[in-house]
């Protein structure tokens, strides 16, 4: 039996989504033969109530110098940082002298540009090479290396003590949270904050959106599970604010033990979350059986729209698809190719399924009969853009929160 991350208690495996790939690992038919594969397989710890993975591949293999995601390739995502970074600015950093601010996993810079433009200091950390590169030709200080306890000491070494440490999509991906908390705690002014936000399990549970479970997600957090794994490192959970992206998120803000007043709204969520079920094994076994019933639906639709000989094409090669055409067993017999924008995933093949990636122009030149909405997260700006393709009388195909057909 496996150790919970955080707290060591012996954790509960629930259901296995079986052998899967780098999510994000694009590659070429000459890869095909050394592609890495691993067990994808979620657990929760009764103990702590962290959802977890079981195993992860080794961060090197995900995250490196040509990573496939770039943030800012989404516009409603631009939006949503620079709103991010306003609210940061206005709330914690208001009144503050020469304030500094570190973020973890800044990417591309999506959201630290903001705060280069309003001349505050600032410091990137971002492990990927290629992104991190992209940062710093905006004029982004960054840093390319994993954040852990001994990077804390050395930021602290060159900056100083932050005011406020930010982190977007990056808590959940790393697997030493202990290690993490130890080093913001260590980095923070005794009046920091540290705000970060992930994909919310209330809301995974509560759309069946299984495909946030892949090997990029270690963890999807609670308010519940972050409260307990970071009071035992001297931070407390202040506040909770949900957040509309990726198909549902969870903004937490934290300050050292004592040092502010927690909003009501966390307690609020703390017992919404007891009312859920989400503190015990039947919400998960539940949400295993709904997994279930998910894929045979969509394989039936696929099947079946094979047989007619219709074209059915992805939308978006995300990240989240890898799990769920590995899982529901897609090929390129049900699906043609995927439409995508983003460059460095063009001409190469799908994770594990190797189906191929192609640019958003070949979708436009020949709309297909159906397109199954990948990246179902950025719905909205998608279907707005999307008017012509529904004209001309294509369809989407819909998993979240069920499977459905729709014009
Ligand atoms: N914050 C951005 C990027 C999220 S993708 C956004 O929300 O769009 C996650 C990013 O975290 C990747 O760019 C990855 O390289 C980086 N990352 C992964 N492990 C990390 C670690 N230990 N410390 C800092 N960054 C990390
Ligand atoms: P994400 O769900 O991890 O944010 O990834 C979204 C992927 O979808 C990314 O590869 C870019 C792609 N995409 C499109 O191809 N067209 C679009 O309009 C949007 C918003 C995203
Ligand atoms: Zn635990």
């Amino acid at each position: 039996m496996s150790a919970c991350r955080v707290c060591g208690s012996p954790i509960y495996a629930f259901m296995t989504f079986g052998r899967m790939p780098i999510a994000n690992g694009f590659l070429t038919p000459k890869e095909i033969p050394q592609e890495h594969f691993f067990e994808l397989a979620p657990a929760f710890c009764d103990a702590c109530h962290m959802f977890q993975l079981i195993e992860q591949p080794a961060p090197e293999k995900m995250f490196h110098g040509s990573y496939a995601f770039y943030s800012s390739t989404s516009n409603y995502m631009q939006r949503h940082f620079a709103e991010f970074a306003g609210d940061v600015m206005a709330g914690v950093l208001a009144g503050r002298k020469d304030p500094f601010v570190v973020e973890l996993g800044s990417n591309d810079g999506i959201m630290l540009r903001h705060f280069k433009n309003a001349g505050i200091r600032h410091l990137g950390i971002e492990p990927s090479q290629n992104v991190a590169d992209v940062a710093r030709t905006r004029g982004i200080n960054t840093i390319s290396e994993f954040f852990a306890k001994d990077l804390a000491s050395k930021v602290l070494a060159l900056h100083g003590h932050a005011d406020a440490v930010l982190a977007a999509n990056v808590m959940c991906h790393i697997p030493d949270l202990p290690a993490v908390a130890e080093g913001v705690r260590a980095l923070l002014k005794p009046d920091g904050v540290l705000i970060f936000e992930d994909p919310y399990l209330g809301d995974m549970l509560e759309k069946t959106s299984y495909d946030q479970i892949y090997d990029e997600h270690v963890f999807v957090f609670s308010a519940t599970s972050v409260a307990n794994a970071f009071a035992r490192h001297g931070l407390e959970l202040i506040d909770v604010i949900p957040q509309k992206t990726h198909g549902g998120s969870m903004r937490y803000v934290l300050a050292p033990m004592g040092s502010h007043r927690a909003s009501p709204k966390v307690e609020i969520r703390l017992r919404w979350e007891r009312f859920w079920g989400l503190d015990a094994p039947t919400a998960y076994q539940r949400f295993k059986q709904r997994c279930e019933i998910s894929r045979e639906r969509l394989m039936d639709v696929l099947t079946d729209l094979r047989k007619r000989k219709k074209r059915v094409v992805g939308y978006g090669a995300t990240s989240k698809s890898t799990t769920v055409m590995n899982y529901c067993g897609m090929d390129s017999s049900h699906i043609e190719f995927i439409s995508d924008t983003t460059p460095i995933k063009h001409g190469k093949l799908t994770p594990g399924t190797h189906i191929p990636v192609r640019p958003y122009e070949e979708f436009v030149k020949e709309y297909p009969h159906y397109a199954v909405l990948f990246a179902w997260n950025h719905g909205a700006e998608i279907r707005a853009k999307e008017a012509a393709f529904i004209a001309s009388g294509g369809k989407w195909i819909h998993f979240v929160p069920e499977v459905k057909v729709a014009a």
